[in-house]
């Protein structure tokens, strides 16, 4: 089987690519990615020798070389976005390009190799950020939730999600989405709540918490993650969308207060800062379609995983303080005016 991931060099994509290769023996990837400040050849340096890996630095906006790489495959696994809401509130043009037009792009490619050389199916990783923001007792998110996305990221991801749809019903390609919560795990890039608390913390530094610290989260861990993609990309339903959830939801605070105490740090670490703008308050998932239809279920639970990722990160410094000390210190300038 020969698997074309996009955006394998970043967080989900890196981890993903190394759980398909260690389950499947007989599989092929070739990882296509461009290399954006997220991305990171560190994440798959253990493959570099593996002759069922190949890197290609290149854009999914880069028609050409998608059609002839999308020719030769079997799976496409489509993870490569803009994925920081942050980001997006500063300047929104490369998520459209990316999320928006490089998704075209790939269908257009998917498209026309499946006339020649048979289907190829495309599977879209979303986000549970286009059903936009809950009630504190509202149920969670499922697949029958209208899109409401409120961020610049969330809405290029709902349009995006919605061509995916359309490439289905209007040209039977062969289709899945799943839209999932927040993951967290190893390579995880330290602009996110946890690796930029853990982080921070073992630096020394103060916590950044966006306004009163309630809003909500369900956090999955990333290896549950790619569990869940494995099944819908061999067992899923063709055309359907699945939701993937934690079953884990948490204010920003419980996060912080998590990591606080694994990491022995007090609270007085803690700074409060203007909140983010269109904050979403809360974001659920209703997984029961995916545990009913695929048997899937997170496994592993908050507690562990946030041991596990704090560990990880503590071994791991040479890792994220490259990051840290590069283009990342210039956009926290940007975004709150000052040094950490
Ligand atoms: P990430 O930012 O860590 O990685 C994105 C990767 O895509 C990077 O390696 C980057 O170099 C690459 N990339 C960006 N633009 C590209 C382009 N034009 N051409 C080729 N490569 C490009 O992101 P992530 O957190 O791993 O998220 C992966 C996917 O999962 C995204 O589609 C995101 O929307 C979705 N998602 C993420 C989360 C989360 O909690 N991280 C939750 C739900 C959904
Ligand atoms: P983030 O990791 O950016 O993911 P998303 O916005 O996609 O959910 O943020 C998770 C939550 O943590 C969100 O409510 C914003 C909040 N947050 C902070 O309070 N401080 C921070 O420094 C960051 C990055 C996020």
């Amino acid at each position: 089987m020969k698997l074309l991931i996009t955006g394998g060099c970043g967080f989900i994509g890196s981890n993903f690519i190394h759980y398909i290769l260690k389950k499947y023996s007989n599989y092929e990837i070739v990882n296509l990615d461009a290399l954006t400040y997220a991305g990171n050849l560190e994440n798959l340096k253990e493959l570099e020798n593996d002759s069922r890996y190949e890197f290609i630095k290149g854009d999914i906006t880069d028609e050409k070389l998608v059609n002839k790489l999308v020719k030769k495959s079997d799976i496409i696994v489509h993870f490569a976005a803009e994925s920081h809401v942050d980001r997006s509130i500063l300047s929104s043009g490369d998520f459209i390009k990316t999320n928006i037009n490089g998704t075209h792009i790939l269908l257009e490619a998917v498209k026309s190799a499946s006339r020649r050389n048979g289907n190829k199916r495309f599977h879209h990783i979303s986000t549970d950020e286009v059903f936009g923001s809950l009630k504190p007792k509202s149920p969670a998110f499922n697949e029958n939730t209208p899109y409401d996305p409120r961020s610049p990221y969330s809405a290029s991801k709902a349009a995006s999600d919605h061509l995916v749809r359309a490439y289905f019903h209007t040209y039977d390609l062969p289709i899945t989405i799943s839209n999932c919560s927040n993951n967290y795990g190893r390579y995880q890039f330290p602009e996110k709540l946890i690796p930029l608390f853990v982080t921070n913390l073992i630096e020394g530094k103060k916590i950044p918490v966006y306004g009163d610290g309630g809003n909500i989260r369900d956090w999955l861990h990333v290896e549950d993650h790619c569990r869940a993609i494995d099944e819908i990309i061999h067992n899923g339903k063709i055309g359907e969308t699945y939701c993937v959830g934690g079953n884990s939801e948490k204010t920003n605070m419980e996060i912080t207060r998590a990591i606080l105490k694994i990491m022995g740090k007090k609270n007085r670490e803690i700074e409060y800062i203007k909140d983010r703008p269109g904050h979403d308050r809360r974001y659920a998932i209703d997984f029961s379609k995916i545990k009913k239809e695929l048997g899937w279920e997170p496994k592993i639970s908050f507690e562990d995983g946030m041991r596990e990722t704090v560990e990880w990160y503590k071994n791991n410094k040479k890792w994220w303080r490259s990051i840290k000390s590069g283009k990342y210190q210039e956009y926290y300038k940007e975004q709150y005016g000052s040094p950490e």
